[in-house]
């Protein structure tokens, strides 16, 4: 994924234990297609080599406000000047001190005043140093000045104590500064969605159920998340991690599904979208016996019952949410698809052969809305997650305008 393609960051390292994760970090954003500069203080060069981030990121790492390879010797300034953001991880508890009061005694803590891209912070510290109420107030202070923390996350510590403090996982700031940069096109919205299989259970082992895998749902969820969305994601059975920022509700069957979307709904605001993602089985078995179903008969005749249509119930609902559905098709996309969304009288509907949507991680689809049909590149779910949101947002647009 090239998530910070054509972006620039600006890490810096300060001197925790902690530093080692940087290392991976520089590595993320550079696989992710972001050109990295390096900035790191005394203290942050103790814990990990220089020559380290040189050979990871290919430019040269800075260290000194007086640097004479900045040929206008204005480190300060012309590092952070076109950067789309600057991430400082691990933040020690004397650096948020240092940022809470805008002090600027070294190249890093200067660049972080004098800069005009966002600022988020990963702290790293011992649990006693950051519950202190002085690292209390100073976070609460970086926070309101709008610089972003990030974590810290909770377990066991480099000194063996165990408790919050530790620096958030590599991955985890990536994650989060990827989202950060992200429009907030969704912001004071509700999305809710569901996602994956459900599972209809037949016996106390078995059930029938579908291969989706929850991934074109969950990419869904991060998407709305990443655009400002407060998100809940009504989850059938499946092995995914919930992206950072989205409630998850987990459920096993179409009827646990309907009531939950239906509680959450309840207390429906104007400005709810309801995306329905998830393969519901159509039909459950009329009744799960207790135990086991033991071999014996030669053949075995299952009684069905048909599962109530949640998309369907809630789009009819009289101040029904902003509705969207997906269609998994095997044949003749556009005539089903346009089909569900008439008769669901859905707003948009996103419709995907089988064999290109399901349980892999790239999708190709095309969007059914009132003014026709529209392709969208074929890509890897998270990229036409973000593009089904900024399709949803022009759609939600146009209804305010017109209405
Ligand atoms: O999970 P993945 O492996 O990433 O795969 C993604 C996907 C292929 C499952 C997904 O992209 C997709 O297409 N989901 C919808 C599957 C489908 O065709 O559903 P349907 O035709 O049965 O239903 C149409 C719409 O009504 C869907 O939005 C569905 O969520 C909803 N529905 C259907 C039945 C039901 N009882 N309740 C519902 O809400």
């Amino acid at each position: 994924m090239n998530d910070l393609h054509g972006r620039r960051i600006v890490l810096g390292i300060t001197g925790g234990v902690a530093a080692y994760k940087a290392a991976e970090l520089a590595r993320l954003l550079i696989k992710a297609g972001a050109v990295v500069d390096v900035v790191m203080t005394a203290a942050g060069a103790q814990f990990v080599g220089v020559a380290t981030f040189q050979a990871l990121t290919g430019r040269p790492v800075w260290q000194a406000l007086w640097d004479e390879r900045m040929a206008n010797g204005m480190a300060h300034i012309d590092l952070t000047r076109g950067a789309d953001a600057l991430v400082v991880a691990p933040a020690t508890a004397d650096f948020i001190a240092k940022l809470a009061q805008g002090r600027a005694d070294d190249l890093l803590s200067t660049l972080c005043l004098a800069r005009d891209c966002p600022l988020l912070v990963a702290p790293a510290m011992n649990r006693q140093m950051w519950q202190n109420p002085a690292t209390q107030r100073n976070v609460a202070q970086i926070g309101a000045d709008g610089i972003a923390v990030l974590g810290p996350a909770s377990g066991e510590q480099a000194c063996g104590e165990v408790g919050e403090g530790r620096m958030l996982e590599a991955q985890e700031i990536a994650y989060d500064l990827i989202a950060s940069l992200q429009p907030k096109i969704l912001m004071g919205r509700r999305a809710i969605l569901t996602a994956g299989p459900t599972f209809e259970p037949l016996d106390p082992v078995r059930g029938l159920t579908n291969s989706s895998s929850g991934k074109m749902g969950y990419a869904l969820a991060r998407a709305c998340a990443e655009a400002g969305a407060e998100v809940t994601l009504v989850s059938g059975p499946v092995s995914l991690m919930t992206p950072r920022g989205v409630r998850r509700v987990d459920v096993q069957t179409a009827l646990q599904m309907r009531e939950t979307v239906k509680s959450v709904l309840a207390g429906r605001r104007p400005n709810d979208i309801f995306i329905a993602v998830a393969a519901v089985a159509d039909f459950r078995p009329k009744s799960a016996t207790e135990h086991k179903i033991k071999k014996g008969a030669a053949a075995l005749t299952l009684e069905l019952e048909a599962n109530p249509d949640i998309l369907a119930e809630i789009a009819s609902l009289p101040d029904a949410p902003f509705c969207v559905g997906f269609a998994a098709e095997s044949r003749d996309l556009a005539t089903y698809a346009e089909g569900k969304r008439v008769a669901k009288k859905l707003d948009l509907v996103v419709g995907n052969l089988v064999q290109d949507g399901l349980g892999g991680d790239d999708n190709s689809v095309t969007l059914f809305d009132t003014e026709g049909s529209h392709a969208l590149p074929p890509g890897d779910k998270l990229t036409i997650a973000r593009a089904i949101v900024r399709h949803i947002t022009n759609l939600l647009e146009k209804n305010c305008a017109s209405n």
